[in-house]
C-alpha cells in the first residue's frame, strides 16, 4: 500500500522518445527474432537416416518425372483457357493469366520466354490438349520463333501421357505449372524448413506421375520406387515436425514474453518484403522483382508509435491455380499468420489482376485462420496508381517511397490494443526499486524517463492488460 501510494498512474495517448534500451526486455526481443530466424541448423534437411544410395535413386526419379532446370532454357509458354461451361476460369483473363505463367518463368534464373499463345480449348483433357490443326499451328509459331528449348503449358498438372505425347510432337521438354513451381520453390528454399516442405510438395506429383505410367502401362510401379518415395515421406515429415516443434517452442517463448506479432500477408510480389524494410528501416532486407521471393516466414522487430515493441512476421506469398497439394506443405508457414495479433494484407492496387488476388487472399485466409483476427487490408504501389482510385477507407502505401507507412503503424497500434485487451499506462516509481525491476521483468516497458523535478523517481510507460494489473496490485500488497 505504501507504495502504491507513490504510484502515479496517467493514461497517455502520445510518448517522448525512449530511453528503453536499457530495458532487458529488448534484448529478450532481439534473441527471440533471432531465433525464430534461425533455430534451424543445417542438419535438419539432411535426414541422416537417408542413404546416399537411396539419395541417389530418388534425384533421377525426381529429374524423370519433375524435368530439370539445369542451364538456361528459351521458352515459348502455352497458356490453356476453357471457352465456356463450368472450366471456365470468371474472375480474371487468360492474358492475366498468361501474364503471371511469364512472370513465373522469369524467376527462374536464365529463363527467359521467348514467345507465348493464350490457346482456348473446350476441355483440358485432351492427349494432346489441341486438335491437329491447332496442334500444327503451335508446332509452327514454335519453329518460327527464335530458338525456342522449353515448353511452358501453364495449367496445374498435367497428366504423364499428355507431357510425352507433347514432348513427341514438339521435340522439347514439356513443363506444366506444378513442375515449374517445384523448381522454383527449390531455387528460393533457404531454411531447412522451406526446404524440407519443397521435398515433401514435389512427392504427390512424382506419385501422381508414377500411378499414371503404371496405369498406361508403360512403366510399372515398382515396388522398390515405391517404397523408395515411401521412406523418403516419412524421414521428410519426421524431420520437418522436429523442426516445427523447435519453432512452435520459440513462439511460445515469444508470446510469454508479451511481444505481439504482426504478420505481413498478401499475394506473391505485392510489397510484403518492401513494407517490412520500410516498416521497420531495416536495411539488410532485399525486395526482388520475383515470384515466391520469400519462402522462408522471418521475424523483424518493430517499434509502434508508442514504442510498444512488435514482431513483424514476412511470410510466403500466396499465388491461385496451384494444386492444393502443392501448397498444403506451405501452409505450416501462414503458421505465424494464424498466430498473430493483428494481420496486414498488402494489397498490390497497381496489378491488372488484383480483384482476382484479394479475393485469393481473403478466401486463403478465411479457411487458415480458426478464431478471428484483425486484418487490415492496405493498398500498396500507390505510387504508380492515379490518385482517387483508392477508396477513401483503405490506407495507402507506398513501401518504395515510405509513405503512409506512419498511418498503418499508428493503425496497427489500434488493432493490438483492441484485439489484445492492452492499457498504456504511465507509472511513477523510485529509481532503481523492486517496482522498477518487476515492471522491466513482467510487463512490455515502452519507456523509462527520469522525474525532472525529483531524479529519485522516474516515469514508466507500459503495457498492461488488466489481469497484469491485477497481478501488480498483488506484487505491491506484498
Ligand atoms: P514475394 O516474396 O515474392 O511474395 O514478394 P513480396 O510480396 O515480398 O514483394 P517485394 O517486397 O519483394 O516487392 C516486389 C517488387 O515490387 C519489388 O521490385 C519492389 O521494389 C516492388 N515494390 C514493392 N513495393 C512497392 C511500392 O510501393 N511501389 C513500387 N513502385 N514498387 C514497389
Amino acid at each position: 500500500m505504501h507504495c502504491l501510494r507513490k504510484l502515479v498512474l496517467i493514461i497517455r495517448d502520445s510518448l517522448p522518445p525512449s530511453v528503453f534500451s536499457t530495458s532487458p526486455r529488448i534484448s529478450k526481443l532481439a534473441n527471440i527474432v533471432c531465433r525464430l530466424n534461425h533455430e534451424f541448423l543445417p542438419s535438419d534437411i539432411e535426414m541422416a537416416e537417408e542413404t546416399e544410395q537411396e539419395r541417389t535413386e530418388y534425384q533421377e526419379l525426381a529429374n524423370y518425372y519433375l524435368g530439370t532446370i539445369a542451364g538456361a532454357h528459351r521458352v515459348f509458354i502455352i497458356q490453356p483457357y476453357i471457352k465456356w461451361g463450368p472450366g471456365k476460369v470468371k474472375n480474371t483473363t487468360p492474358e492475366l493469366q498468361l501474364a503471371e505463367a511469364e512472370a513465373l518463368v522469369k524467376t527462374l534464373p536464365r529463363w527467359a520466354v521467348v514467345d507465348k499463345k493464350c490457346v482456348p480449348l473446350l476441355s483440358l483433357q485432351r492427349k494432346k490438349l489441341v486438335g491437329s490443326g491447332g496442334l500444327n499451328e503451335l508446332k509452327k509459331r514454335i519453329l518460327t520463333a527464335d530458338y525456342v528449348t522449353a515448353v511452358f503449358i501453364s495449367t496445374n498438372m498435367l497428366r504423364l501421357v499428355q507431357i510425352a505425347e507433347l514432348q513427341k510432337e514438339f521435340a522439347l521438354p514439356v513443363f506444366d505449372r506444378y513442375s515449374i513451381v517445384i523448381h522454383i520453390f527449390r531455387q528460393h528454399a533457404k531454411s531447412p524448413e522451406a526446404k524440407l516442405q519443397v521435398a515433401l510438395a514435389e512427392i504427390p506429383y512424382i506419385w501422381k506421375k508414377m500411378i499414371e505410367s503404371n496405369v498406361d502401362g508403360k512403366i510399372n510401379l515398382e515396388e522398390s520406387r515405391k517404397r523408395l518415395l515411401q521412406g523418403r515421406q516419412g524421414k521428410l515429415k519426421k524431420a520437418l515436425q522436429k523442426v516445427q516443434e523447435r519453432r512452435t517452442v520459440v513462439r511460445q517463448k515469444r508470446r510469454f514474453c508479451g511481444i505481439p506479432s504482426v504478420a505481413i500477408v498478401g499475394y506473391t510480389n505485392c510489397g510484403k518484403t518492401s513494407l517490412i524494410k520500410a516498416l521497420t528501416g531495416d536495411l539488410s532486407l532485399m525486395p526482388r522483382n520475383q515470384l515466391f521471393a520469400t519462402l522462408d516466414s522471418t521475424a523483424h522487430e518493430g517499434l509502434l508509435p508508442s514504442r510498444m515493441k512488435i514482431v513483424y512476421m514476412d511470410t510466403i506469398g500466396f499465388i491461385q491455380n496451384v494444386p492444393e497439394g502443392l501448397l498444403a506443405p506451405f501452409r505450416v508457414t501462414f503458421q505465424d499468420a494464424i498466430d498473430a495479433d493483428v494481420i496486414v494484407h498488402v494489397v498490390d492496387v497497381s496489378h491488372p489482376d488484383r480483384e482476382a488476388q484479394v479475393d485469393h487472399v481473403r478466401a486463403t485466409l478465411k479457411s487458415l485462420l480458426i478464431e478471428d483476427r484483425p486484418v487490415i487490408e492496405i493498398a500498396n504501389k500507390c505510387d504508380l496508381v492515379e490518385k482517387g482510385t483508392i477508396p477513401e477507407d483503405t490506407i495507402a502505401v507506398s513501401a518504395k517511397n515510405a509513405t503512409g507507412v506512419d498511418l498503418l503503424r499508428k493503425k496497427i497500434e489500434e488493432e493490438l490494443v483492441r484485439s489484445t485487451g492492452q492499457m498504456h499506462i504511465r507509472m511513477r516509481v523510485a529509481s532503481g526499486s523492486e517496482v522498477a525491476a518487476w515492471l522491466y521483468k513482467e510487463l512490455t516497458v515502452t519507456n523509462a524517463e527520469p522525474d525532472s523535478e525529483n531524479p529519485q523517481y522516474m516515469y514508466m510507460d507500459v503495457f498492461a492488460t488488466e489481469l497484469q494489473m491485477h497481478k501488480f496490485k498483488r506484487f505491491l500488497k506484498q
